[in-house]
């Protein structure tokens, strides 16, 4: 369809055919980090553990586990001269942009990371990373709304830390609510990684050539930001908004979605790899209706997402191509429920998805064969041709 088929061994070896760090099975619709299905690890595991298992291909002992949440903990504050890049932000800032360049921006404040042959800082710059992300989109949202920004506190969770930041105000005590971290815990669990995708393919192209993790990862943010990509947990929100203010007629849209003269798709449905039911979008579903009903809220794109879904499977259209609810589909009414913003959905997906982007930057460059991702093409432009004097040229 493209035209582009990789046949360069070099970029087949560097970015994309052989890894141990996360299974998917398409057609059973099975995922498992480190041969863990997410299943256990949304039950049982944290977020800080699961992004331990897949940074460094195994559950931590006690020990491990306590030395890396100390590593979290003590590289969560950003520089205050990185502070001061937000003032310079437009309060209408897409989050994502500003996450990006922060995490670029990360490599000027400690250029022991540049280097990446020399591993002697790694675990602190890994830390370092999945720390301050916290931070800079907590203050990124803060600054959307025109707040002060609420430092870490070295006595709170990861998720505890980070919700604190995001929603506490100088004025009152902000409650921890454990259902909430809990619930938090899971979805960045679900969003941890998810093999070859196209923004975790970003972040091997990029770390390929040498590029250190905060440049490679900038990068990975920038492809999760598509609509295709992660940034439609963000357009299924606005979907179910347009279909509830049309009247919450959900046969129109899917309709609507079959049209190919219309360029509408149900965004959160339908997926490069699952050709079933995605199985984070199986927990996803279950913890939304566990959670708003905790939490008392009648959400009434909830029931829309729930009619469009019933709808779309048993439409041939859905049902021959395999178009299934995706990790996109739920996620968001989980969000709305705890009191992010929709243009923090996609952010909030990126904060997941962090440890398998260090994990695949990492298994690439423990890979001393490892070489520059240089895909090739199947050419299909004119043939030799010879140059047009200017004044010859229609
Ligand atoms: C993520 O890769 C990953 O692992 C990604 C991800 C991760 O964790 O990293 O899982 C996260 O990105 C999930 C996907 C989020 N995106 C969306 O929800 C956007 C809506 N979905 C589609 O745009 C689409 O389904 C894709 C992009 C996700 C997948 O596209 P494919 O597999 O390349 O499907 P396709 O474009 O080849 O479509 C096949 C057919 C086409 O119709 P025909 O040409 O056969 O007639 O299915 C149709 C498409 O028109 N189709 C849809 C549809 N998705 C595909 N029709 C209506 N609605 C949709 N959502």
């Amino acid at each position: 369809k493209t035209g582009y088929v990789c046949i360069d061994p070099a970029f087949v070896n560097t970015a994309s055919t052989t890894s141990s760090i996360t299974f998917l099975d398409g057609e059973k619709g099975i995922l498992r980090y480190r041969g863990i299905p997410i299943e256990q690890l949304g039950e049982k595991s944290t977020f800080v553990e699961t992004s331990y298992l897949l940074i460094y291909g195994k559950l931590p002992s006690k020990s491990e586990l306590s030395r890396f949440s100390t590593l979290l903990t003590r590289h969560s504050l950003i520089h205050e001269d990185m502070k001061r890049f937000f003032d310079g932000y437009p309060s209408t800032a897409h989050p994502m942009a500003i996450l990006s360049a922060m995490v670029l921006s990360l490599s000027s404040y400690y250029p022991e990371a540049i280097d990446v042959k020399n591993t002697e800082h790694l675990d602190i710059t890994i830390a370092r990373l999945l720390s301050k992300v916290r931070t800079i989109a907590a203050f990124s949202y803060k600054k959307s709304i025109g707040q002060p920004f609420v430092y870490p506190h070295n006595s709170l969770s990861y998720c505890a830390n980070f919700l604190n930041m995001m929603f506490s105000v100088p004025a009152e005590p902000y409650e921890i609510d454990e259902d909430i971290v809990k619930v938090l815990n899971l979805l960045l669990i679900l969003h941890a990684d998810h093999e070859q995708n196209c923004s975790t393919s970003t972040v091997r192209l990029v770390g390929s050539s040498k590029a250190n993790l905060f440049a490679s990862v900038a990068a990975g943010i920038c492809a999760l930001w598509g609509p295709l990509h992660g940034g439609a947990n963000q357009e299924v929100v606005t979907m179910l908004e347009a279909i509830r203010s049309d009247g919450g007629d959900v046969s129109k849209f899917v309709k609507l979605a079959k049209d190919k003269t219309s360029n509408f798709r149900l965004m959160g449905f339908g997926h490069r790899v699952y050709k079933n039911y995605d199985p984070r979008a199986v927990l996803i579903k279950a913890a939304a209706d566990k959670i708003l009903a905790k939490l008392g809220i009648k959400d009434p794109l909830l029931d829309i997402a729930q009619r469009l879904e019933e709808t779309a499977l048993k439409d041939p259209y859905f049902v021959e191509r395999k178009l299934y609810p995706n990790v996109d589909f739920y996620s968001g009414i989980i969000y709305r429920a705890l009191g992010f913003p929709t243009n923090m959905f996609t952010v909030m997906f990126a904060l997941g998805r962090l440890p398998g982007w260090i994990a695949h930057w990492k298994e690439m460059n423990d890979d001393p064969t490892g070489k520059i991702g240089r895909p090739r093409q199947i050419y299909t432009g004119e043939n030799a041709v010879d140059y047009t004097p200017l004044d010859e040229r229609e």
